[in-house]
């Protein structure tokens, strides 16, 4: 599915859909051309569609602004429906077909994982919001990411179990079918044994599953001080029920990938207490985060960003940083921009690229408290 955009400022999301279903395509050469990857509807329909506002958003202000080397940018956005197999169509569409001079996506890692050998190939940028499984930028030097990696990501969790929650033996459910959750699970692993803790119950469960009472019923059997769930918001909503209904009453706690409004919608009281971190807090100090929440309320209909959509925002602007810089809109020439990335002030925090071309910034740990998502505290690199 096909969604092209031309800075039109007003119209909310579904009137982009319209102008296609209309014909209208909006290119030219007068354009900067900029590809998107997103799962815009399917099993992680919110990840993309936060994104996508994200950047969409970011565009706008880049066109109303004046543009890029005297240029507009046009975004050319691709939706593939949280199926595998259909971010590779996309890329190879939005390469081939469209001509794009650089792409911006995903947020799972199993689908950045599909694009990245083809972006590299191809010798296209590649920036990922926030795909934080490390082997995504390891593909090679024309892949970058403006998140932190979860081998960060894994040690905040661990001391945090460690530390605020003073959990020693702690119980692992990891989703096999994502890359994300396996590799999660893995440094979670290694730095809670580095803490002296125990795990006392490694289970596994297939993304998209319904029914995990079998594995929290062993999980209980273990007594953990805690739970570890490195899965995404639909599956850890239908988690976090079966446990309360089996009465495993201690802490679940995961990582980014629970951030969505459905975790709260779907998991009601059953998600209350439990904690994850992720890469901003809508409701943190600072600056930038509050004009961009602004503006992105404006947009959206009172919608409050998540860390998707501010990680959007942030690849787009990365980018844009990085086409000025370049001072031409050539896929090589903006790559070694972007390498060259010392400190970019994004809304999700100071952005310095390292050599593995990913972002070192800090983490923060939110907790679920009266329906929202509630900022806790701020974890350094
Ligand atoms: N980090 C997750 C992944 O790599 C995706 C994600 C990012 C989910 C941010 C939610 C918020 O798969």
């Amino acid at each position: 599915m096909l969604v092209r955009f031309l800075s039109r400022a007003a119209l909310p999301l579904g009137a982009s859909f319209a102008l296609l279903l209309a014909g209208c395509s909006g290119g030219g050469s007068d354009t900067i051309k900029v590809g998107e990857f997103a799962s815009l509807t399917g099993k992680e329909a919110t990840f993309g569609t936060s994104s996508h506002e994200g950047t969409l958003l970011a565009f706008e202000e880049i066109n109303a602004a004046g543009g890029l080397l005297g240029k507009k940018l046009e975004l050319i956005t691709e939706d593939n429906q949280t199926k595998p197999g259909e971010t590779a169509n996309a890329v190879n569409k939005l390469i081939a077909k469209d001509g794009v001079v650089a792409l911006l996506g995903e947020v799972a890692s199993g689908r950045s994982l599909e694009a990245a050998p083809i972006c590299q190939q191809s010798k296209i940028p590649m920036i990922s919001p926030a795909s934080t499984n490390p082997q995504v930028t390891q593909t090679g030097d024309y892949i970058f990411r403006v998140c932190f990696i979860d081998p960060f990501q894994g040690t905040v969790m661990a001391n945090f179990a460690t530390n605020t929650l003073k959990a020693r033996k702690v119980a692992i459910f990891t989703d096999v079918k994502s890359d994300y959750s396996k590799g999660l699970a893995k440094y979670f692993k290694e730095r809670f044994a580095a803490n002296q803790g125990t795990i006392v119950a490694e289970l596994d469960f297939n993304g998209g599953d319904k029914d995990f009472k079998g594995q929290l019923t062993a999980i209980k059997a273990a007594a953990p001080d805690g739970v570890f769930v490195p899965g995404y918001y639909t599956d850890v909503a239908l988690i976090c029920i079966q446990a309360k209904q089996l009465g495993l009453n201690v802490p679940l706690f995961g990582g980014d990938g629970w951030e969505s409004q459905t975790l709260l919608e779907i998991g009601k009281e059953a998600v209350e207490g439990h904690y994850f971190s992720t890469h901003y807090a809508a409701d943190a100090a600072g600056d930038k985060v509050t004009a961009f929440v602004a503006a992105y309320k404006k947009r959206f209909n009172g919608k409050v960003p998540d860390a998707m959509a501010a990680l959007g925002y942030d690849s787009a602007f990365f980018l844009a940083d990085g086409i000025k810089r370049a001072a031409a809109a050539e896929p090589a020439k903006i790559r070694d921009a972007l390498a060259a990335t010392t400190a970019f002030d994004a809304v999700t925090g100071q952005i310095a690229m390292n050599a593995q071309r990913d972002a070192v910034k800090s983490a923060v740990i939110l907790q679920v408290k009266n329906g929202a998502f509630k900022y806790v505290e701020t974890v350094k690199p």
